[in-house]
């Protein structure tokens, strides 16, 4: 019997980065689908033979990638404008082409309807629950991204577009990925589930800063920053007029991440994983040799 065919969508980010040496490594059946020709040559060279590029947007890139695939590892288009519609496109083709499983990765606490990236996954959670295909759904917390402590050791200033008293809980994107190549091993053993990834802990700004400190042996203060500013540098804009989509979603953020802890359990992931997952201080101390390396 040969082995079961994955998709996976997204597999040159942050967590296809991860994810696809895992499977790889495994000796699954894989397609990868990115959008550009370097992600692609990145894929192949990292040992995935079948790699797709196009627009998930498209309805036609869609059709191509499910064409003889039996388990898809979902992850939808960041910031795009058409982020909802395209999720419900992915379910549609995937049924279509008789996919027997659909791996959704969502977000934590997708039922926060003023976080315009959260509402749009809880619809295309509720559309997949309600499709007829087995599913499991993912919800990772926030991620703890190796670029964000980069202007901690360069500069001593950990920065946030929000208010540095608020609380939140992350995830280091590894252990994301060490479940969902579990679920995709394993697909039958997951069906039907939702599972919330979120590492032990809650933080705020000056708590992270706290914890930089303490590892990097430096000094470290959190630091407010306006988000009009974090969008511009970020999207690499003159002016937000450019980018209206992205920046009212990533503004919608801002406000609320201002006015509301975002906090998670890790009871889920430490049970999935079989060990604790990894804090925030595990993560600097991880990665504080990569930033180093990084910044020369
Ligand atoms: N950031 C967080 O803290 C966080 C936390 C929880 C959940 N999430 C959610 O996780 C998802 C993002 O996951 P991620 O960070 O792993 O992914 P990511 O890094 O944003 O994904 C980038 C990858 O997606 C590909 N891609 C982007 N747009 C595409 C399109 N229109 N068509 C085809 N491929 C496209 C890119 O291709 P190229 O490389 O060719 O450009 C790249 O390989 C989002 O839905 C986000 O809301 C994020």
């Amino acid at each position: 019997m040969s082995a079961p065919v994955i998709l996976v969508t997204a597999a040159n980010g942050n967590q296809g980065k991860r994810l696809i040496p895992r499977l790889v490594a495994a000796g699954a059946e894989l397609r990868a689908c990115v959008r550009s020709d370097e992600s692609a040559r990145a894929l192949r060279t990292a040992g995935v033979s079948d790699v797709l590029v196009g627009d998930l947007s498209d309805p036609a890139v869609l059709t191509r990638a499910m064409r003889g695939v039996d388990t898809v590892y979902y992850v939808g288009p960041a910031l795009h404008p058409d982020e909802r519609a395209t999720g419900f496109a992915a379910v549609d083709a995937a049924k279509k082409a008789g996919v027997t499983h659909f791996v959704f990765s969502s977000v934590l606490h997708a039922i926060i309807t003023d976080l315009i990236q959260h509402e749009i996954k809880r619809d295309i959670e509720e559309y997949l629950v309600s499709s007829g295909l087995e599913f499991t759904i993912l919800q990772p917390a926030n991620y703890m991204l190796r670029h964000r402590l980069v202007p901690a050791f360069q500069e001593g200033v950990f920065r946030l577009s929000w208010s540095l008293d608020r609380y939140q809980s992350m995830v280091d994107v590894d252990d994301v990925a060490q479940v969902a190549a579990a679920v995709l091993a394993d697909p039958r053993a997951h069906a039907g589930a939702t599972y919330e990834l979120v590492a032990p802990g809650r933080y705020t700004a000056y708590d992270l800063a706290r914890v930089i400190s303490e590892v990097t042996g430096r000094e470290v203060t959190a630091e407010e920053i306006a988000p009009d500013v974090f969008l511009k540098a970020s999207l690499r804009v003159e002016s937000l007029d450019e980018v209206p989509y992205q920046a009212k979603v990533l503004q919608a953020i801002s406000a609320r991440y201002s006015s509301h802890d975002f906090i998670g359990n890790a009871n889920v992931l430490t049970w999935l994983l079989g060990r604790q997952p990894t804090t925030f201080e595990e993560f600097v101390r991880r990665e504080s040799h990569a930033v180093q390396d990084q910044m020369e």
